[in-house]
């Protein structure tokens, strides 16, 4: 945790509106009842291993386990000894039975094809393309990269891996070819599967020409399998490249799962820390799934006629565990679409969910408060009466945005789910269940059964009402990261040595006189930017390598639509003038670096960065900089932020 935070959490929000359940929803829903709900949570919170092993039972085992937790902190092995394939349990299952021909995903392009996926269809296309790495010589444990855009061969490829016991990392295709490389040179991937491009605001995202710049420098790669999507004309290497659609016309559809560890990795899905290098989470077989599936049905209720839709990318632990897995697991219909929200216009999720009755939706709030921009004209162009449940994901929702959600999306009829949880955390921790938690806009209110979530002083003490704190969860829970890949020293001073015998969650919150949850935001250098977590030291390193840079140095300041924007500010290397030509190439230097997410919204040109005597740049007098709570004079060109430094020392140390 950085010290500039300074310990003190301070929140400001007052919110006194509260949503009780409508009668008519908890009527139907898998936990009606609050005294339902904290009976559950009781009962996990005294025995935990009695809990989840009957939770556990909710997934079919290929051989059942002799133990539920091994608990070495901060180790954990859940159901020890068992043996599953998460394949099997969102596809074969459900295609033996009386979902055969249900749909699993409808899929949807941003330039308007439609394909509908059922889960026999899935079973073919995922075996088959199981087939296909085996073929190009994956074996159990061999990593594979997925940079795709948002089409069904992705949820393929995912499930392909998992069948065949191979983790898969997925890159989201916003990213670059330097971030993708450094992606797969760290978890020595073996062969890429990628696409042509994909479509987004109508334009080709050129995926595959970032691949061929990855694969370039990334020399564990055997072979890289191209999807084609958009049709526009690609370089493929001889030997190396391979369509997708040659593969398995050559491929049986006939491949039978692993049957696998449980503490199997699943994924490694890497995500912004406090440094400059990513971290590669790391997800395995048994826990992980069951804390998808089992949070899907509980937060969203979800029943077997509904008609469910998660906005996020797969290239993020929203996709994964609310589009893949979780719906999966449950043989849920989920709604899959590729491009931009507002594209052809800002109607399109409107129009999806009117055209396919869609019941339940999931979105972030950076994109309601984008919703709220452009307009009510256009959700009430529409007909939203199929919706029954809201989600929200990704950073806090502010009340003003929760309160349009409600009422413009919602009809005032549906419950929302404001949800809290992490890569790290692999499933939902804190959230409403919607038929038994009364719901409080800006609150993730209650802890999911199994979650012991606590508010807590630096040095561990648990503080009181209202008072803010660090967030940590006190008990294991099968979902949760296993380590950092390849890294287990520093997954243990990242995540549990911060507060001793905890899992410190970087988050500050407090706690209501209701037990609700608030949670504040990050205490630590990570930024979020429209959702998307980044480290300010990421950037940083960024616009370091530029030859024309010395020093640098980013923080967030705050954003009405995306929460946080990103403001850098940078020293030059002696005899380098500071100009706005220069600041657009730093600019596009970043986003080469790292991808568009990461491009800085201002650069301001500095003498030097302020620094205290002990030489730690101080970060709080640049966000107040960067905020504007501090003039400091002509931002274009250079500036001498010392003289504020000086005046502002005594504050910071
Ligand atoms: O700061 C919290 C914020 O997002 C962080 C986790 O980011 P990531 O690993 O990318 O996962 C995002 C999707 C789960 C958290 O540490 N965050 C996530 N959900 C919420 C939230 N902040 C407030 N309220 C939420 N519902």
């Amino acid at each position: 945790m950085s010290a500039e935070n300074g310990g003190s959490i301070v929140s400001i929000l007052t919110e006194n509106r509260v949503f009780p359940p409508p009668p008519e929803f908890a009527a139907k829903s898998h936990v009606s009842s609050l005294e339902q709900y904290e009976s559950l949570w009781n009962r996990a919170k005294d025995d935990p291993e009695g809990f989840w092993g009957e939770m556990a039972q909710t997934l079919q085992w290929s051989k059942p386990w002799e133990k539920v937790l091994d608990w070495n902190p901060p180790f954990a092995k859940w159901f020890v000894g068992g043996e599953l394939n998460a394949s099997v349990n969102c596809v074969d299952r459900h295609a033996a039975g009386p979902n055969k021909d249900k749909a699993a995903i409808i899929w949807e392009g941003e330039p308007g094809e439609k394909r509908v996926l059922t889960y026999q269809d899935l079973l073919v296309e995922v075996s088959r393309f199981a087939n296909v790495l085996k073929g190009l010589g994956v074996v159990k444990g061999d990593v594979v990269a997925i940079y795709m855009p948002m089409i069904p061969e992705l949820v393929i490829a995912v499930l392909a891996c998992a069948r065949i016991g191979a983790p898969h990392t997925v890159v989201f295709g916003g990213f670059s070819a330097e971030a993708l490389a450094g992606r797969i040179q760290d978890c020595q991937a073996k062969v890429l599967v990628t696409a042509d491009g994909g479509f987004r605001r109508g334009k080709v995202v050129p995926l595959k020409e970032n691949a061929d710049g990855a694969a370039a420098v990334c020399p564990s790669l055997k072979a890289v399998v191209v999807a084609k999507r958009t049709g526009h004309d690609i370089a493929m290497t001889a030997g190396r490249d391979h369509w997708w659609h040659d593969l398995a016309a050559k491929a049986s559809s006939d491949c039978p799962a692993e049957s696998l560890d449980s503490e199997h990795p699943l994924y490694i899905l890497y995500t912004s820390g406090s440094t400059g290098k990513p971290k590669g989470i790391l997800h395995t077989t048994g826990g992980y799934l069951l804390g998808a599936a089992l949070t899907t049905k509980w937060v969203f209720d979800l029943k077997d006629d509904d008609v469910y839709f998660c906005t996020a990318d797969i290239g993020w632990v929203t996709g994964h565990s609310y589009l893949v897995y979780g719906p999966l697991a449950n043989g849920a219909t989920s709604v899959m679409y590729e491009g931009a929200p507002n594209w052809p216009d800002e109607g399109r999720f409107w129009k999806i969910i009117q055209e396919y009755k869609v019941s339940i939706l999931y979105t972030a709030p950076t994109a309601i408060r984008a919703f709220m921009k452009w307009g009510e004209q256009f959700p009430k162009s529409y007909d939203l009466s199929s919706l029954r449940l809201l989600g929200s994901v990704g950073e806090p929702i502010n009340p003003e945005a929760w309160m349009w959600y409600h009422r413009v999306i919602g009809g005032e009829r549906c419950p929302i789910v404001d949800t809290w949880w992490q890569t790290e955390t692999g499933s939902i921790m804190i959230a409403p269940m919607p038929g038994a938690t009364p719901t409080i806009p800006g609150s993730a209110t209650r802890p999911l059964p199994g979650i012991v979530p606590e508010v807590v002083t630096r040095d561990g003490k648990p503080v009181g009402v209202n008072e803010g704190g660090f967030l940590v969860i006190k008990q294991p829970w099968p979902s949760m990261l296993r380590t950092l890949y390849g890294d287990d020293e520093r997954y243990k001073s990242t995540y549990w040595s911060e507060v001793p015998g905890c899992y410190f969650t970087g988050d500050g919150a407090r706690r209501d006189e209701h037990g609700n949850f608030w949670i504040m935001g990050r205490v630590d250098d990570v930024l979020n930017v429209a959702g998307h977590r980044l480290s300010t030291m990421e950037v940083e390193s960024a616009l370091v390598s530029h030859p024309k840079v010395a020093e640098a140095a980013v923080v967030g300041k705050p954003d009405e639509l995306r929460g946080q924007a990103i403001s850098a500010f940078v020293t030059l290397e002696t005899g380098q003038e500071a100009s706005e030509a220069l600041r657009q190439e730093l600019r596009a230097h970043v986003v080469k670096e790292i991808g568009a997410l990461a491009r800085p919204d201002d650069i301001r040109f500095t003498e030097s960065l302020p620094k205290t005597r002990s030489g730690k740049i101080m970060r709080r007098l640049l966000r107040d900089v960067a905020a504007g709570r501090e003039s400091s004079g002509d931002t274009s060109t250079l500036e001498d932020l010392s003289v504020l430094a000086k005046l502002k020392e005594e504050d910071e140390v």
